[in-house]
């Protein structure tokens, strides 16, 4: 985030980048750092290991006196060199003039680094950033260039994605900006200007901004800005768009609840609801989309869905997937991790509806699979969660969550609002594609009743914290589920190891006795979803067995009334009955109270878990 303004008025620059860089920590927290003037020839440069808590700490020590208002800072998620002071940024040239904040990842910083150390640069950090600020000391010091000029040479010289901000001891009071590949936008004030990589950054200050395309950097002083694309020179298009306020996401408090996750997940009940609402009618069982309708004609074509997702996101689509290959007149779906999306692009075309799905709008992987799907000119829509994001912004047709802020790092009503607006939208494309329907009809009443369903789901917290407490001393978990429930079996592993760290994996319940069996022992318990399903019940029941007679300890997530299921697990989770393809929705729930428990009792820092970000912003 970069800030200049008028000296000495309502805001202290310092304050406004920390405040700014709190709201980015979900993009990193594993070091930060300001760079700013201080009336001295070089750029003073301050920089912490750890969260922006610690540089607020450092900064309140050394009581920094700025005599120019430009300044940027940075919070990392580390790519290349550990997370430490040194491999923090702002990064400098030799000479400490120059000053580099940046997102995204030089692939060839290794030649460009060579390169330079030939010339006599010295580097400290083991970073691929710092080469730029280098490059631009060397275009400054060989042609004698202006800043301005500098810097386009040396942007010219980057292989890889980059969104950076650069200061100068030459013109103090400007910010240099440019991107290629990674967000950023120039928000406008009041005789003030911001620079960061998301609305999020500075919706407290402003709510005007230009996003800057790919190729183009912004000179900003506090008395203007001016956008030129750094190849040709050309002037860049510069569209001011109002972004919404509801972009306030950092405002989220966590009132009555220890962490953010437990907060999350406890909304359940509303976010079901807020995800129906306006567009699911319970009383006609209709469904309407306003954002779909412009694009009905295209829709009703469509022949091949494809889902796109990272993480979380990911195991959404596939329970996103189940839903709709069980309603009519859908042929069928596929879901793809993002990152290996574009090695499947030959399959895509015009009657292609691509699904991004993503709380943050902003993961690199999956921007980069939906800019593939669209030069095979797919029809794209994203199932966002936050307002005004990159992927909002480049889809065709954007869906919202509307599940509010989520500040967790493990990502828990975001999967639960993601699977209900899948489900609406397929019930959509279905009602689109078709007529009548009585499934659609037995679907829709279902959802209405899931916010009941759930809330009874989490009053059962303490039978699942006493599970977690006998169960916290295990070093391994093999989690299990069969059709509509496989992918709650990889989400429940993959929350017990973001936030406890314990390893876990999740498996097809079928696919167990394959491989994975030869790890069960009285060591090696295993998390079961095993609730009513006409189609695997039984078979799940089956391979439980086969567990069993290996002696391994089991927790199984059943529908209430089952009573078979107690002559088998250790410890029963019981769910109310619902419809299996909606089952995900319900059972997720003690996967994640679990994971949270077994995290908390073992005191990991269970809102910003170690090596994680909330969004990760480089492919
Ligand atoms: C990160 C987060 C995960 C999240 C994934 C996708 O890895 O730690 O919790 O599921 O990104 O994020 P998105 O914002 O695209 O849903």
């Amino acid at each position: 985030m970069g800030y200049i303004g008028e000296m000495s008025k309502k805001n202290d620059p310092v304050n406004v980048i920390l405040a700014g860089l709190k709201r980015e920590e979900y993009r990193g927290y594993d070091s930060a750092g300001i760079s700013f003037f201080n009336g001295k020839p070089c750029v003073e440069t301050l920089k912490v290991a750890g969260k922006i808590a610690a540089l607020e700490r450092l900064i309140f020590e050394k009581k920094p006196e700025t005599s120019h208002s430009a300044i940027i800072g940075h919070t990392r998620w580390a790519t290349h060199g550990i997370p430490n002071e040194i491999n923090a940024h702002p990064h400098t040239d030799c000479g400490h003039e120059i000053a580099v904040v940046h997102n995204g990842i030089i692939e060839n910083y290794k030649q460009l680094r060579n390169m330079l150390g030939h010339d006599g640069h010295k580097f400290v950090s083991s970073t691929d950033t710092e080469v730029i600020p280098h490059l631009i000391e060397r275009a400054r010091r060989t042609g004698s260039r202006t800043f301005e000029e500098s810097v386009m040479e040396a942007l010219k010289e980057l292989i890889g994605s980059f969104a950076v901000l650069v200061l100068c001891s030459d013109e103090p009071d400007k910010i240099i900006a440019a991107r290629r590949g990674s967000p950023l936008l120039l928000g406008l004030g009041e005789k003030e200007f911001f620079v960061a990589s998301d609305p999020m950054a500075i919706c407290e200050y402003t709510d005007r901004a230009i996003y800057l395309n790919d190729g183009e950097m912004t000179m900003v002083t506090e008395d203007g800005y001016e956008i030129l694309n750094y190849h040709d020179g050309s002037s860049g298009k510069s569209e001011v768009v109002k972004f919404d306020i509801s972009l306030a996401n950092g405002h989220a408090k966590k009132g009555e609840y220890e962490h953010f996750m437990l907060k999350e997940i406890s909304e359940a009940p509303e976010v079901i609801f807020n995800a129906c609402k306006g567009r699911i009618d319970f009383e006609t069982f209709s469904v309407t989309f306003g954002e779909l309708d412009e694009f009905e004609e295209k829709l009703k074509r469509v022949k091949k869905i494809m889902f796109a997702a990272c993480g979380t996101s990911y195991y959404a689509s596939l329970s996103g997937k189940y839903i709709f290959e069980k309603l009519p007149d859908i042929s069928g779906a596929e879901a793809f991790y993002a990152s290996e999306f574009r090695y499947h692009h030959p399959k895509i075309d015009a009657d292609t509806l691509l699904i991004s799905i993503s709380q943050s709008g902003e993961t690199a992987d999956t921007l980069e699979a939906l800019r593939e799907a669209k030069k095979y000119d797919a029809l794209t829509l994203g199932i966002v969660n936050v307002s005004g994001s990159a992927i909002a912004r480049e889809v065709d047709i954007p869906v919202y969550c509307h599940a509010g802020p989520e500040i967790a790092v493990a990502s828990t009503k975001a999967f639960i609002s993601q699977v209900v607006v899948l489900a609406a939208v397929a019930l959509r494309l279905s009602e689109l594609k078709g007529g009548e329907s009585e499934e659609r009809k037995t679907v829709i009443r279902e959802l209405g009743n899931l916010p009941e369903k759930v809330a009874l789901v989490l009053a059962a917290k303490n039978i699942i914290r006493h599970v977690a407490e006998i169960s916290q001393k295990y070093g391994n978990f093999l989690y299990l589920g069969r059709r509509y429930n496989w992918p709650t079996a990889l989400e429940g592993a993959l929350k017990l190891k973001e936030i406890s760290y314990i390893h876990a994996e999740g498996y097809p319940s079928g696919e167990m006795k394959h491989g994975p069996l030869a790890l069960v022992d009285n060591s090696f318990p295993t998390f079961a979803i095993a609730v009513k399903d006409e189609v695997v019940y039984d078979k799940v029941l089956s391979n439980l067995q086969e567990l069993k007679a290996r002696g391994g300890p089991i927790i199984a997530v059943a529908t209430e009334g089952d009573s078979a299921i107690l002559e088998l697990a250790d410890h029963v989770i019981f769910i109310p009955e619902t419809l299996p393809e909606l089952s995900p929705i319900l059972a997720v729930i003690p996967c994640q109270l679990f994971a949270y428990f077994v995290a908390v009792l073992k005191k990991r820092d269970i809102d910003q878990p170690r090596n994680l970000a909330k969004s990760v912003t480089v492919e």
